[in-house]
């Protein structure tokens, strides 16, 4: 199983096959991080730069250490320490980058669409790092990953979304791999944050504004942080409302079933979307997704290269 794409800028263009085989692929990858030596020699050689114009923690020191871990050499690009600061095209940055034999540039950026125009111009492989509201592809292979673990199955699910639906790119990647595999994807949250409008994406996806109904059934609950940063007007009261409205704290798991999982992309804003007994509770699997992270990008960065799970012999 390869992956003949130059780049990964999105979920919304990947077949089945293709997620199924970043699936497989990780699996391996997973293998290689619980061993005493966790590195593999299958990027030697190769230049990863993690061009970061929007921050970030998990995700950057994610790639970094997944293509350290490949053995590729990696150089890590903040915007505020750099060139765009003074002027210089995102295309000129991409340009320079190439020009010292960069293969794999990692982008976030804050505008919708960055990484997809840099791929017109890109000789090297664009891997999308979290988009304005738009994608995050690698958070969406990654959780999708984590409910294949833990639930051996992705098709037939229900998977619940609760949160800024409207503003997050872990959204709606998640939508575009859930649904792609089967699965049935619920959005809930205060209706400002959750148009109606999502349901004609997908026949299976569902919009509902009540929460005890996007709980009750749900095989996994994925929680989103409130997107401040991108929000242009307050699309609710307070904090403090959302929190009990719609917060996930120990009398509303009374509604969600005992072997549900409780997600979260990170960073969680505990006492707001998830209450601390909820975050570190039993049904929580917010650090395994941290830890898949790392073997999902492992196999991202290895089948953009070309690689093939079969030839790792491990
Ligand atoms: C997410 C992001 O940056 O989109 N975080 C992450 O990558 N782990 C989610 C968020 O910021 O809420």
């Amino acid at each position: 199983m390869t992956w003949h794409r130059q780049h990964l800028l999105d979920l919304q263009s990947l077949t089945p096959e293709e997620l199924n085989t970043v699936l497989v692929t990780a699996q391996v990858f997973k293998k290689v991080g619980e061993r005493a030596i966790k590195k593999v020699p299958a990027l030697r050689g190769k230049t990863v730069i993690n061009l970061f114009v929007e921050p970030s923690t998990r995700t950057r020191i994610s790639f970094e250490l997944a293509a350290l871990r490949l053995s590729a050499d990696v150089i890590n690009f903040t915007a505020e320490a750099s060139s765009l600061k003074k002027g210089e095209t995102l295309k000129d940055t991409l340009h320079n980058l190439e020009s010292l034999n960069a293969d794999f540039i990692i982008l976030r950026h804050g505008a919708s669409g960055a990484p997809h125009f840099l791929s017109r111009f890109a000789r090297s492989h664009i891997v999308n790092a979290g988009d304005g509201a738009h994608e995050h592809p690698t958070q969406g292979l990654l959780d999708t990953f984590t409910i294949f673990e833990r639930k051996g199955r992705i098709e037939g699910l229900n998977v619940t979304i609760l949160g800024d639906i409207l503003y997050s790119r872990v959204a709606r990647s998640n939508i575009w791999a859930l649904v792609k595999l089967g699965a049935k994807v619920t959005l809930c949250g205060p209706s400002t944050l959750v148009p109606r409008v999502f349901e004609s994406l997908h026949p299976q996806i569902k919009v509902t504004w009540d929460l005890e109904q996007a709980l009750r059934g749900a095989d996994v609950v994925n929680l989103l942080r409130i997107q401040h940063e991108r929000q242009r007007a307050s699309a609710f009261p307070s904090i403090g409302e959302y929190a009990s409205l719609f917060g996930l704290n120990a009398a509303r798991m009374k509604w969600i079933r005992p072997d549900a999982l409780i997600m979260h992309p990170g960073p969680i804003n505990r006492g707001v979307e998830i209450e601390s007994d909820v975050a570190d509770g039993d049904q929580s699997v917010i650090l395994q997704q941290v830890t898949n992270g790392l073997a999902v990008r492992m196999a991202v960065l290895f089948l953009l290269n070309g690689g093939r799970a079969s030839e790792l012999g491990i």
